[in-house]
């Protein structure tokens, strides 16, 4: 495993039948990275990224988190890894109708046996910084579709996972404001320490990553390296947020952590350093957001 590297997959091949969804596939993903997993629909990327989560086991290949296996891991090991290690945010439907903003995002907590109040007081943390101030007792069918997504960002990232996966998360929205979702979904990750990976077909949201890797017909085809081959990640990142922040009705705090307000891992969310202290923080406290 080479420096920094958080989580891998080596030689992944899964078929459905006679399709070849992945047919071996390599990827490193290192730490606090923003990775971004383009390609034509059916060519594997959601395959892909299900068997990196552990949500699928692949036919054939490794994958090792921090060092240790998952691939072949029971269904109930799996599980418990994915919720806590692992986050995730959906294209949409992700978050129950039925439960408050607030305990959407404690219901991670709360499910590895945080009590209630504590779930939910750490969930609370979250809506300020990610622009949801005053929305945490709304249904979901009381926000927007932006909103609904930044609460989905608040509940991947309230147990200081590892590794945040996220497939088409700004799909459903319109470009202005998955743009914007999609920059806090950057920032907020590595700002947390946890390293992403993203499916998306835009190039913008591409560009705002650290990282693009491109698959076609089950392989990887390209892998930009780091700070390389695509877009400079850091410089990209900031373009994307001048250009977009402005028309996300973010407060002053945000805007002012896109151009350096924080470093990453300063907070104390810091589930990719191997484990230390990996649950317990909220969202970088004592900062701006
Ligand atoms: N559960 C499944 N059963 C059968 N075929 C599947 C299943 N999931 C994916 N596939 C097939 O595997 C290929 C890759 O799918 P997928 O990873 O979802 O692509 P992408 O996310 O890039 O659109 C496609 O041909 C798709 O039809
Ligand atoms: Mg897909």
């Amino acid at each position: 495993m080479s420096e920094g590297v958080v989580l891998y997959g080596r030689g992944l091949v899964k078929r459905f039948g006679a399709t070849v969804a992945l047919g071996g596939v390599d990827l490193d993903v290192r730490r606090a990275e923003a990775v971004a997993i383009m390609g034509p629909s059916g060519s594997g990327k959601s395959t892909l990224l299900h068997c990196l989560a552990g949500i699928m086991k692949p036919d054939a290949g490794e994958v090792v988190l921090q060092g240790g296996r998952i691939d072949g891991m029971r269904e109930r090991d799996r599980s418990a890894l994915r919720r806590t290690r692992f986050g995730f945010v959906f294209q949409f439907g992700q978050l129950l109708p039925e439960l408050p903003a607030e305990e959407n995002v404690a219901l991670p907590l709360m499910l590895g046996g945080t009590p209630r109040r504590e779930a939910v007081a750490r969930a609370r943390e979250w809506f300020g910084p990610l622009g949801l101030a005053g929305m945490e007792g709304r249904r979901p069918g009381e926000l927007s579709g932006g909103q609904a997504q930044r609460v989905a960002i608040a509940r991947a990232l309230v147990t200081g996972p590892a590794v945040v996966f996220a497939d088409e998360p700004t799909g459903a929205l319109d470009r202005t404001t998955g743009h914007a979702t999609m920059r806090l979904l950057v920032e907020a990750t590595g700002h947390n320490g946890a390293s992403l990976v993203v499916v998306t077909h835009d190039p913008e949201v591409a560009a705002a990553c650290d990282r693009v890797v491109e698959v076609r017909d089950g392989f990887v085809v390209a892998a930009g390296g780091q700070h390389g081959g695509f877009h400079a990640g850091q410089q990209a990142v900031q373009q994307f947020g001048q250009q977009f922040g402005q028309q996300a009705g973010l407060h002053a705090g945000q805007q002012a952590g896109l151009h350096g307000g924080f470093h990453a891992g300063a907070g104390p969310v810091m589930g990719a350093s191997g484990g230390a202290g990996g649950v317990g923080g909220g969202p970088v406290e004592g900062r701006a957001w």
